[in-house]
């Protein structure tokens, strides 16, 4: 096996390689002035086995636009197998069309994988687990839940509580609480699909005085988490941390976030920020 360090070559996809000590293959990258993008195999690829790690990370479109030509190209040359490690599979939000005449993103991209020869697929904390169905190529949805867990375990949290802001994957404060020993539950939350305000129902919790960790797959802007944490802090928590398999961090997200009372943001390398703290190298490691 070859890995791939793709063509927006992170820490990740280097840890990766070096804890399995395989041979790797650099693609060259270029952007035009006018904004496309260039890929170029330096190295033969004929008859072997590649895996490209990539995420579809912010410039989600030119990510994407990356990983197709880096995976269209490597069959065109002759690899025998293309398995692609895409940690944040961007637009896995567009999963339905809520408003007619909406673009299903999530059906597309993989669609265009598909399309382009990629032979299988490894992703992190996908948005909506019935995603995955769509695939008609070998497909697995792994989790950073665990490792967030054990993050926190190794913190002396105060009588712990694990929560999700929203219900729609309550599973996942259920996976972090059990490396804590914790309890947990979920915030409830509408989204506007027109205008995008999301609205967290008032729910009381048992908060006062202990830490609290909530959790989600994404942060992007971060409104959708502050709103839990300002809830928990009127209702006297003493420690919010938040924390999210893909830190996107948009928009001025830290700041809403610290603003609103965290006391940490915690997020894994899908997407690297000053505060990917946690590697998902070892995962992907063990899986490829
Ligand atoms: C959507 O339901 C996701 O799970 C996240 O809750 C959402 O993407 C977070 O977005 P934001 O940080 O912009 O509120």
């Amino acid at each position: 096996m070859i890995i791939v360090l793709g063509a927006s070559s992170t820490r990740l996809e280097n840890r990766v390689a070096d804890i399995l000590g395989c041979r790797t293959v650099q693609v060259e990258r270029k952007v035009y002035a006018d904004g496309e993008s260039y890929i170029r195999f330096a190295d033969d690829v004929r008859g072997e086995e590649l895996t490209i790690i990539q995420s579809c990370s912010p410039p989600q479109d030119k990510s994407l636009v990356e990983i197709l030509f880096m995976a269209s190209t490597a069959k065109e040359l002759g690899a025998e197998r293309v398995a692609l490690v895409m940690p944040y599979f961007a637009y896995s939000r567009e999963d339905m069309r809520f408003l007619a005449g909406e673009a299903v993103g999530a059906n597309i991209v993989i669609k265009l994988l598909e399309s382009v020869g990629v032979d299988s697929l490894t992703t992190f904390d996908i948005h909506n687990e019935e995603t995955m169905k769509v695939f008609s190529i070998e497909a697995r949805n792994l989790s950073a839940m665990p490792l967030i867990g054990e993050y926190f375990s190794r913190m002396s949290l105060v009588d712990p509580l694990v929560m999700t802001p929203d219900d729609g994957r309550p599973e996942r404060a259920g996976t972090v609480a059990r490396e804590l020993g914790a309890d947990w539950t979920y915030f409830e939350k509408k989204r506007d699909y027109v205008t995008g305000k999301v609205t967290t129902y008032e729910k009381e919790v048992s908060a006062k005085g202990r830490d609290v960790v909530v959790v989600d797959d994404i942060i992007s802007t971060g409104t959708t988490i502050a709103n839990c944490v300002v809830s928990l802090k009127r209702q006297g928590a003493r420690d919010v941390h938040v924390a999210c398999t893909h830190p996107l961090l948009v928009d001025g997200a830290p700041c809403r976030l610290f603003e609103a009372g965290s006391k940490s943001i915690v997020g894994t390398d899908s997407i690297e920020s000053p505060y990917s703290v946690i590697s998902l190298a070892e995962i992907i490691a063990s899986h490829i």
